[in-house]
């Protein structure tokens, strides 16, 4: 207690930064405080801020009931507070700026959204990149060490530059991918033997098989790709390289592996490549095209498929693209659909019956309810590069909150795209049942639809 009055008087009296450093050691408190700061004393100080001077405005639909629940757009809002009609307060702070405004739904629930359900978001801005050799690209990843319910399936964003390869590999998971942006050129082997390589673009999809090793190299112009595995704890830093592969056989193995001389393999690089600069690849395709007696992988099992080609089917509010076995057959546990949704749009209510869902946002702004039963309910606010995910049969829809197009992946571990549909579920149900539970008026019944809608139009219900 003496050494802080003492310490106190002198900061009186020369203020904080006037202490030369070897005065501040002199006087310097303890790590811990005095057991006379425990409980009641009549010295207690307390502070003089009152916490009720948080200046702020709300937006219109802050005002209104909490149930209606409006995307509140914080982006621009003074001050943004957690409050939704009679519901929250005001947020003295500590806070961050950045995420809040990015998170309304966060900040502001709407009044429907109950308890905890999973955390079903993951920006890959918050995962830490990996950089390749010498500025040919990066990688960064999504899995169970960042979002631990997303058991079923994890995602890597990819870059590599022009001419840069992600080196021969093989793994343990099925690897599905998107290519996001520019254009690679794939290749692998299979167990048979048979040969593989196609040039994809911006827009297509690949697939390869568990345990066939491939390779991927960045053709003029560049290429990013998502990559999607159908395990949630696949890491990208478990792959199996060839260069490691060699790198952990006695030389000795391996000459008599290759029937050559053990200087041979004198060359091999002793660290792993992963991505690394190469030489371009040849212009013509046809230049790589190995063809030996075992042949080339059969069209009909071919691990790529041209989906920027497949035009997108419209629907009121958007358009849709569907790609699984029935048209990709190698991919036989993979179903996708690349969804676009207009401003104001919205991917309707739906739960996905036999797998879970990992989405990616590709553009634009979005949100999400998870509900789970019985009672959890959780909106997500989701911008592009973020990972939602989305278990079995838990219902979810996707809100284009933005000005512009919304546009999202959606990938299933399944041999066919399916959802069932909250609207046409209701819409397909007797009336006397639909009426008698959820006492929905006639007028209102006579208007419910029994087709699917995928994605609804609407206007920008936005505060
Ligand atoms: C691909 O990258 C280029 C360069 O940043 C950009 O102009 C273009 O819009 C990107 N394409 C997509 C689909 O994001
Ligand atoms: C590879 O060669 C075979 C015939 O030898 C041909 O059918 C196939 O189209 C070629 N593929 C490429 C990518 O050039
Ligand atoms: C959108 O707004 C227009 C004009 O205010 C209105 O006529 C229309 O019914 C609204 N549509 C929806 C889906 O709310």
């Amino acid at each position: 207690m003496k050494s802080t009055i003492l310490y106190t008087s002198i900061i009186l009296a020369l203020g904080t930064h006037a202490l030369p450093a070897a005065n501040i050691r002199s006087v310097d408190p303890p790590l811990r405080g005095s057991e006379d700061l425990l409980g009641y004393s009549p010295d207690n100080k307390l502070s003089e801020h009152s916490t009720e001077e948080v200046k702020y405005t709300l937006l219109p639909a802050q005002k209104e009931d909490p149930k209606i629940g409006s995307y509140l757009d914080f982006e621009h809002a003074d001050n943004p507070q957690p409050i939704r009609g009679s519901l929250g307060a005001s947020d003295p702070g500590p806070r961050n700026y950045n995420y809040d405004r990015i998170n309304s739904d966060k900040l502001a629930p709407p009044g429907t959204d109950e308890g905890q359900t999973i955390n079903a978001q993951w920006p890959m801005g918050l995962s830490r990149n990996r950089y390749g050799k010498d500025s040919s690209g990066w990688a960064r990843q999504e899995n169970t060490v960042v979002m631990p319910d997303a058991t079923k399936m994890a995602g890597v964003d990819m870059r590599l530059e022009a001419g840069a390869y992600r080196e021969l590999h093989w793994h343990v998971a099925a690897e599905w991918s998107l290519v996001l942006n520019g254009s690679c050129r794939i290749q692998a082997v299979n167990e048979n033997g048979e040969t593989f390589v196609d040039d994809v673009t911006e827009g297509d999809v690949w697939f390869f098989p568990p345990g066939v090793p491939h390779s991927i190299q960045a053709l003029d112009a560049g290429v990013e790709f998502l990559l999607v595995f159908d395990d949630g704890d696949f890491s990208e830093d478990n792959t199996f390289l060839a260069s490691s592969v060699f790198n952990h056989q006695p030389l000795s193995v391996l000459s008599k592996n290759f029937d050559l001389p053990l200087a041979d393999f004198s060359t091999i690089p002793q660290e792993e490549l992963y991505i690394f600069p190469g030489t371009p690849a040849p212009k013509d395709i046809s230049a790589q095209n190995v063809t030996t007696e075992a042949g080339l992988l059969p069209k009909s099992q071919s691990y790529s498929y041209h989906f920027s080609a497949q035009p997108a089917h419209l629907v009121s509010g958007g358009s849709v693209k569907i790609i699984d076995p029935a048209t990709f057959p190698v991919a036989s546990n993979f179903a996708a659909a690349i969804v676009t949704v207009q401003p104001g749009g919205m991917r309707e209510i739906h739960w996905h019956p036999s797998s879970d869902e990992w989405t990616f946002f590709i553009e634009g702004s979005a949100r999400a309810t998870l509900f789970t039963a019985p009672s959890t309910a959780t909106t997500f606010d989701y911008r592009a590069g973020d990972v939602g995910y989305f278990p079995q049969s838990n219902s979810h829809y996707i809100e284009n909150t933005g000005d512009g197009d919304l546009v999202f992946l959606e990938v299933l571990q399944a041999d066919r795209f399916s959802d069932v549909a909250l609207g046409q579920w209701i819409g397909s149900t007797p009336r006397q049942i639909v009426k008698d539970t959820l006492a929905l008026a006639d007028e209102t019944l006579d208007k419910l639809k029994t087709e699917k809608q995928y994605v609804v139009a609407g206007n920008r219900t936005i505060s």
